[in-house]
């Protein structure tokens, strides 16, 4: 199998990377004009091999992943839909619907994909809307590949802004509330390698918690909340100051951004 990349950015080599493990017998084709990137893909997989168009990927590959940015896909895209190409295309672009990369990429066999972060790890979690009626070879390669780096998650596509404002750009909210939750420990008096190792492994024991007990959030919180204890009085404040309201509104802020993407690209 010949899988191609149009962008061999950060998420692209991911998704070469999570899919060298397993796939016993594929090659790889990139085509991206930034030639760092370019150089950056072929330190991780030397075996690839670059083409000078994108039009040359889509030709020879059996499955190419659309890994530009969204805003790049008319300039990605050019020229590709008048030449048929066999390939199944998977589609990462935030805000691309899939009647919009149907038009571009001049085929049907398309599957929409949002990944995270966490993907660069093999660690993610992937919104995947495929059209019903593709072939089910092609949703079941689709989601075969994508599984490589993540934990696949089919939805419908009417679905994919949420996904992309909860899993796509969560991995960000994250970050943000750890960055938080350090400088309080720098503030406490700890040492920054201190405060560091406690936050990462709270936020990671926490969610493996979850993980494996299979309870609710709000079950957990209430465990560790004794009135009139810490806990009960740091959540207090999280009340006050309406975290909820907040968090809401920041997924729905990135909901908004994704849905504008579909109409500007
Ligand atoms: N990173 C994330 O966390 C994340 C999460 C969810 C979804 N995504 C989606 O994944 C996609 C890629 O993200 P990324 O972080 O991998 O971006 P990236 O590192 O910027 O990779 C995109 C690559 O595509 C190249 N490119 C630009 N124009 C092109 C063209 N005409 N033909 C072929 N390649 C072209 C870019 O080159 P230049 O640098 O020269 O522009 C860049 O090297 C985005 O659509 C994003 O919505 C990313």
């Amino acid at each position: 199998m010949k899988i191609g990349f149009l962008g061999a950015g950060k998420m692209g080599l991911a998704l070469a990377q999570g899919i060298i493990q397993t796939e016993a017998d594929f090659s790889t084709l990139i085509s991206d004009p930034d030639a760092g990137a370019r150089e950056r893909f072929l330190q991780q997989i030397p075996q690839a091999v670059v083409l000078e168009e994108n039009q040359a990927v889509c030709r020879e590959a059996d499955v190419v992943f659309v890994a530009c940015k969204p805003q790049q896909l008319a300039a990605a895209t050019e020229s590709l839909s008048c030449e048929p190409s066999k390939a199944l295309y998977i589609s990462i672009l935030a805000g691309v619907t899939t009647q919009r990369l149907v038009t571009a990429l001049g085929s049907k066999r398309v599957v929409r994909a949002m990944p995270n972060t966490p993907c660069l790890i093999g660690q993610g979690v992937l919104g995947l809307a495929v059209n019903p009626a593709l072939d089910a070879n092609d949703q079941d390669l689709a989601e075969r590949l994508l599984a490589n780096v993540g934990t696949v998650v089919r939805v419908p596509e009417a679905w994919m802004d949420a996904v992309t404002g909860i899993s796509g750009s969560g991995p960000a909210y994250v970050f943000k509330f750890i960055e938080a939750m350090i400088q309080s420990g720098l503030k406490a008096g700890l040492e920054p390698s201190i405060a560091r190792l406690l936050v990462i492994e709270t936020f990671r024991g926490a969610a493996e918690l979850l993980r494996a007990t299979g309870a609710e959030p709000d079950e957990l919180r209430q465990q560790v909340s004794s009135p009139g204890g810490t806990t009960m009085a740091g959540l207090a404040v999280l009340d006050q100051r309406g975290l909820d309201q907040i968090i809401q509104s920041a997924v729905g802020a990135a909901i908004e951004r994704s849905r504008e993407l579909a109409g500007s690209s």
